[in-house]
């Protein structure tokens, strides 16, 4: 059974001047099988209403904000299918219990709360709706991210001894904040940003990226939080060894005051036979040393790759993919998820999807970071 229209979106943040909104209406957009009918776009409800305007919305769905978006949009025989998350981080929680109470189901941007607690009460709303959670950690999108996820799960590698995850900005090497400027503004503030700054905004992505590719999970861990830019109240700048659950160890590094540094995600696996290197840099390349052969380069869309890594490939081998078409993986794979359970099936999104266990995790990972920085030492997880 096909269904006759396509999923429905309706947006909470997204407003003029933001950054992450425009990526999701794109991606949610661009396999066709998702469209966006309604929003609550901005704080103010005039600018909810420009946007609205602005994406040729029925005035009547540009709601002033998201509790009237989600009242009204329940009532609706064509209401939303879904609400998407992607206003500051101390929105989500709250966004996200309006939906699900109202049966909605969510995809929502990273983190998946403002704090540990609050993904915990997240966590326990998803499971009693039975509905639909999805996260957007992008990176978990890229056909190579999927190519090395897959090759640490066949064990070619033999056991993996060794990770290593570095995620580095430098776009707040001095006070933006003070200047007003948008995106540094929230992300520096706690009430807004929850209790972490940089470890919160791209550790977290460093952290579910080193588990979603080796399959292993972290159990213990040894950090350092700094706050280099003076004044700054939140984090800036973070090294973390790691403890895996199969006994090998690594480090994750992240930091938005590395100067010159635009958004240099590195990730590699070190196993007993091989290891493996991606970069966001360079997205569509896995590199793949072994001890007793030559340097491998796997490129995207190429038949010799793992099913999974086909499975989300676009284009033609030597037609390069990107970050727009890696949030798309994550919204084509929501969208399946999401019409298979309107059609009466079971709830079981993908396991590539990232959902509320990653929030969780995530937002785990935040709160013992602080922790371990405060004891100065070894964390459980
Ligand atoms: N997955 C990724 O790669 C990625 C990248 C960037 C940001 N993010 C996440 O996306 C979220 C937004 O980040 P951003 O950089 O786009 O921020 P932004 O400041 O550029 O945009 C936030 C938008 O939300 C709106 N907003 C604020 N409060 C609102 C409210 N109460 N109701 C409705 N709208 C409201 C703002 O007006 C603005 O339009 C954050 O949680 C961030 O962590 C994820």
């Amino acid at each position: 059974m096909t269904e006759p229209h396509k999923l429905r979106m309706g947006m909470v943040g997204g407003g003029p001047g933001a950054f992450i909104g425009p990526v999701h209406r794109i991606a949610a957009e661009l396999d066709g099988k998702i469209e966006l009918v309604a929003g609550a776009f901005s704080q103010s409800p005039e600018r909810s209403r420009e946007a609205g305007m602005r994406f040729r919305l029925d005035p009547a769905r540009a709601y002033a904000d998201y509790r009237q978006m989600i009242e009204a949009e329940s009532k609706r025989a064509d209401g939303v299918d879904f609400v998407a998350i992607v206003a500051p981080n101390h929105m989500h929680l709250p966004v996200a219990l309006a939906a699900l109470e109202s049966g909605i189901a969510v995809m929502s941007d990273k983190p998946a709360a403002a704090s540990y607690e609050e993904a915990l009460e997240l966590q326990a709303a998803v499971a009693k709706s039975g509905l639909l959670y999805g996260l957007t950690h992008t990176y978990a999108g890229y056909a190579m991210v999927r190519e090395a996820r897959a090759l640490c799960a066949t064990g070619k590698l033999g056991t993996i001894r060794k990770v290593a995850v570095e995620y580095m900005q430098g776009w707040l090497s001095g006070p933006l904040e003070s200047t007003g400027h948008k995106q540094a503004v929230w992300r520096t503030d706690p009430a807004l940003s929850g209790a972490g700054g940089a470890i919160g905004d791209i550790g977290t992505h460093a952290f579910h990226l080193i588990e979603y590719i080796s399959g292993l999970k972290v159990t213990a861990m040894n950090a350092t939080l700094r706050t280099v830019v003076p004044g700054r109240r939140l984090d800036d700048d973070c090294n973390a060894f790691l403890r895996m659950n199969n006994g090998a160890e690594g480090s994750l590094a992240c930091s938005q005051i590395a100067a010159g540094e635009m958004n240099e995600l590195r990730v590699r696996v070190y196993g007993e036979k091989g290891s493996l290197e991606w970069r966001h840099q360079d997205p569509n390349r896995l590199i793949v040393r072994w001890l007793d052969g030559p340097e491998q380069i796997h490129h995207a869309s190429m038949s010799y790759l793992s099913a999974e890594a086909r499975a989300v490939a676009r284009t033609p081998a030597g037609h390069p993919e990107g970050y727009l078409e890696a949030f798309a993986v994550l919204y084509r794979e929501f969208a399946d998820a999401l019409l298979t359970w309107k059609q009466g099936r079971a709830n079981s999104p993908p396991a590539t999807l990232p959902g509320i266990e990653a929030g969780v995790r995530g937002m785990r990972f935040i709160e013992r970071a602080i922790e371990s920085h405060r004891i100065a030492g070894w964390v459980e997880f």
